[in-house]
């Protein structure tokens, strides 16, 4: 086993419960942190402790008192809850990436992780097969301040010699724990509620291209992102990642050919506007030539793992 020991914030949100799991398995020391209590799963397997990475000293504290040597700062706030508090979001996304930045370089940790996302991008973006070098001109909080945080990272690595990798996640899609506050969450959800109640009424409409990707996928490319060596790492801003692409009325056929009389419907919201000014498809060629990124899983092959699973976890219940 890796005797690194891996501090990972916001540990309890919809990526961090299973990114702690799967690190577990390969390093011996991984202390899961976040605002609010974990879970059992979280602080039975090792280490849970309370964080606000809002407090410098405190994350400072705790990186020097378990001499963590690589941090992978999940904590943050979604492009839905961003649009509903904005201030919120900035302070968050803004000052905890700065503080995590800070004291990694201060304590001399070796790597960080920082998550990006698809909403770096915007309106003014070539939306299908998106580049990874492209206009970027993002119209939400949550894109702005992750846009940023790019470009923080980025500064960070090239004048202060912090070994940073970032990907730019699509929305991801989980049974273990729910997503919170995401534009993309529908296709979480949608999954849920076919199998407890065979109907979905959808906050985006049925054509809705966005890129997704399934959690396994997104766990095993991060951890794989994280191993690679340094020199192979060409992008230190956020590397775009990609999974599968499709409309709800897409995933809604899928779930059909496995829960025949699931119904949707389709009531817009305010996450509308927010999933057009997204890209429907992304480029992620350079991850590939980098570190050999290879997903896994299409909306078919998900779809069928997604509901056994679920209706699994709904029969023990
Ligand atoms: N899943 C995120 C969201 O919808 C996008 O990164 O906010």
């Amino acid at each position: 086993m890796n005797s690194d020991t891996i501090l990972v914030t916001g540990a309890g949100g919809q990526l961090g419960t299973e990114l702690v799991l799967a690190l577990r398995k390969i390093y011996r020391h991984v202390i899961a942190s976040d605002l609010k209590d974990g879970s059992p799963a979280l602080s039975e397997g090792g280490e849970f402790i309370r964080l606000d990475v809002l407090y410098k000293n405190g994350l400072a504290d705790c990186v020097k008192r378990f001499n963590v040597n690589q941090v992978y700062h999940l904590a943050a706030i979604l492009s839905a809850t961003g649009e509903k508090n904005p201030e919120l979001a900035w302070r968050i996304n803004m000052k905890g990436l700065r503080n995590v930045l800070d004291v990694c370089t201060e304590n001399k940790v070796k790597k960080l992780f920082f998550p990006s996302t698809i909403a770096v991008f915007g309106p003014t973006t070539p939306r299908v097969n998106t580049p990874q070098y492209t206009v970027m001109e993002p119209n939400t909080i949550y894109g702005i301040s992750k846009q940023a945080g790019e470009r923080w990272c980025d500064w960070y690595f090239q004048k202060r010699g912090l070994d940073v990798r970032s990907l730019r996640y699509p929305g991801l899609i989980s049974y273990k724990t729910k997503a919170g506050g995401g534009t993309t969450d529908y296709a979480v959800d949608i999954f849920f509620e076919a199998v407890e109640k065979k109907k979905y009424e959808c906050f985006l409409k049925e054509d809705t291209v966005l890129p997704m990707m399934y959690m396994p996928d997104a766990i095993r490319g991060t951890i794989q992102l994280m191993e690679a060596p340094a020199d192979k790492i060409t992008v230190r801003s956020g590397y775009n990642f990609a999974g599968c692409s499709f409309a709800p009325k897409d995933l809604a056929a899928e779930i059909k050919k496995t829960i025949p009389d699931f119904a949707i419907t389709y009531a817009p919201d305010f996450r509308q506007p927010i999933a057009d000014s997204w890209p429907q498809s992304i480029d992620d060629s350079v991850a590939q030539k980098d570190w050999n990124w290879k997903p896994e899983f299409d909306i078919a092959k998900m779809t069928k793992d997604m509901l056994v699973n679920i209706e699994a976890m709904q029969s023990v219940a």
